[in-house]
């Protein structure tokens, strides 16, 4: 690592950014086909700087079948011609540096695409690339039954080769076998070619099942981890000044500080999902109001001075964090409420596209739905289920919920193409629109715009401890203290108005009402500051 790194790494410089999430596919579709690209990133690029985030995590735009919707690489090296070039996107670092915003790239190295060069090789025999990959006899496979994560066996039958190839998700996405060296070797290349680019960092797509345990049939938090991505660090972005973040599913507090360990040898900061999945099933996930107190109060404890997280709610993969976590009927309450209760933690707060303006899941039909994972959920569900009870699910759950384009204005597909898009948009694209939200300075939009602002004006949003305030069951409160200022977050989890004895210190500093009252009205949450 060199001197630079490590002066930047010791300050830590990457604590009071804040990340936006694009998913190009939805984002803006600049060429009317229907589908968003990097043209389209590039045009609203204003819109995101006057939002104020720092860095912008591209998912993948590689080349790609996009059976997973581009997590499913077959040229790690190319844009996707549906995406642009790469002269486009070239322009994006360049006009996002224009404005010091970064760019951060979807490293998707868990598995290729079985479009990959690497994969057709091994298909016609090529030992080399066979050894790329996971590809094992009857023998094996029968003693090591594995359930990919889409639904179905993770084990595929090829049969000019008479053996199996392991996929954890689709069967179009052939997991690599990082224990060979030449695939370690063949990522760091990449990594290090995007670098030079001049992004600004990474994003790992599922990184923690890199090394696995198939004696045990575990495909996560295998012995090499760890050791893996200090390799990959030193050899790669430990060498750059860059914001890096794995997607760690399986990660615990334990994981989580190794990962973000301050001495910069692996990540900057993981995503971790306790506060996300309760049960290990997600169809059937409930979200516990009274379990995500303690989850975060765990999380901002345990890794206080000795690790960093990343705060979020929604991703491409996560359903509408109002439709969840709020309530539709209250959307702009809800909104800013939960925006707060996330933003005002110690941690790396990622807004995913539309969630600053509020954007909400829809009720999708079985002709509707586009994600490989909710239609495989699907087929499945329907052998055992009725269809109102699976529908029901998919309308909470799926990923889909997260990719309807971006909800610009109130014109046809509400801006985002001038062509039907790929995926329907939300039909309530007239009430809930950039357009809308700029015009209106209350609107949530501003919420987040001053939030992200409080994270580099206000030291104690990024260095502040934290400790919960016991209200009972229908509140959410706590308390962050940093050289003697004090800033206490008071939320009402519920619909009723109520009353609370508790008196914060400090002025009344951000409310999700405008005008103040004594009792809490529906979800009213209010943050004080005392300095
Ligand atoms: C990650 C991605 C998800 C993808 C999966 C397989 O969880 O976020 O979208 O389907 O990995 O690459």
């Amino acid at each position: 690592m060199n001197a630079d790194y490590i002066k930047w790494r010791d300050n830590m410089s990457f604590k009071n950014k804040v990340v936006y999430q694009i998913y190009p596919m939805s984002f803006m579709d600049s060429n009317n086909d229907g589908m968003g690209d990097i043209r389209g990133i590039i045009g609203k690029l204003d819109y995101l700087e006057n939002l104020g985030v720092d860095m912008l995590w591209i998912t993948p735009v590689y080349s790609s079948p996009k059976f997973d919707n581009g997590y499913d690489i077959a040229d790690y090296y190319n844009i996707d011609p549906q995406f642009g070039t790469m002269e486009d996107f070239d322009e994006l670092i360049e006009k996002a540096k224009e404005k010091n915003i970064g760019i951060i790239m979807d490293i998707v190295a868990n598995h290729t695409s079985t479009h990959h060069d690497w994969f057709k090789k091994a298909l016609l025999g090529d030992k080399k690339y066979q050894d790329f990959y996971v590809f094992r006899d009857k023998a094996f496979v029968e003693k090591h039954p594995i359930n990919s994560i889409f639904g179905g066996d993770a084990w595929e039958y090829v049969e000019e080769l008479n053996l199996y190839y392991l996929h954890n998700f689709d069967k179009t996405q052939a997991d690599l076998d990082w224990d060979n060296e030449e695939v370690r070797e063949e990522v760091y290349k990449m990594l290090n070619f995007w670098l030079n680019k001049g992004v600004k960092g990474f994003r790992f797509d599922v990184i923690d099942m890199i090394s696995k345990e198939f004696d045990k049939l575990s495909m996560s938090n295998g012995p090499k981890l760890h050791e893996y991505i200090k390799e990959m660090n030193k050899k790669s972005f430990g060498n750059f000044e860059t914001l890096t973040v794995g997607e760690t599913w399986s990660a615990d507090t334990e994981h989580a500080k190794l990962y973000s360990n301050p001495d910069g040898s692996e990540f900057s900061m993981v995503f971790t999902f306790e506060h996300i999945m309760y049960t290990m099933n997600k169809w059937e996930t409930t979200i516990d109001k009274q379990k995500l107190k303690g989850i975060f109060e765990k999380y901002q404890k345990e890794l206080f001075g000795k690790g960093w997280n990343s705060l979020f709610f929604n991703n491409h993969d996560l359903p509408r964090l109002i439709s969840r976590y709020g309530e539709e009927e209250y959307r702009e309450i809800t909104g800013k409420q939960w925006a707060m209760i996330l933003h005002s933690m110690a941690g790396t707060p990622f807004i995913y596209q539309g969630e600053e303006i509020g954007m909400t899941n829809r009720a999708w039909t079985r002709e509707e739905m586009r994600d490989v994972e909710a239609i495989n959920y699907y087929n499945e569900a329907i052998k055992t289920h009725e269809e109102s009870y699976v529908m029901d699910k998919v309308r909470k759950i799926s990923r889909d919920n997260a990719r309807t384009p971006m909800q610009w204005d109130d014109s046809d597909y509400g801006g985002f193409s001038k062509e039907n898009p790929w995926i329907i948009v939300n039909e309530n694209y007239k009430d809930i629109n950039v357009k809308k939200a700029l015009e209106d300075k209350d609107s949530l939009f501003y919420t987040y715009k001053k939030l992200i602002k409080l994270r580099k004006e206000e030291e104690i949003l990024v260095e502040g401890d934290f400790n919960l305030i016991d209200l009972g069951e229908d509140f959410f409160a706590y308390k962050r203290t940093y050289k003697g200022q004090e800033l206490i977050l008071v939320s009402n989890l519920t619909k009723e108005e109520k009353t609370l004895d508790f008196v914060a210190k400090g002025e009344l500093f951000m409310s999700n009402y405008e005008k103040e009252e004594k009792n809490y009205r529906s979800y009213e949450t209010r943050i004080y500051l005392s300095k």
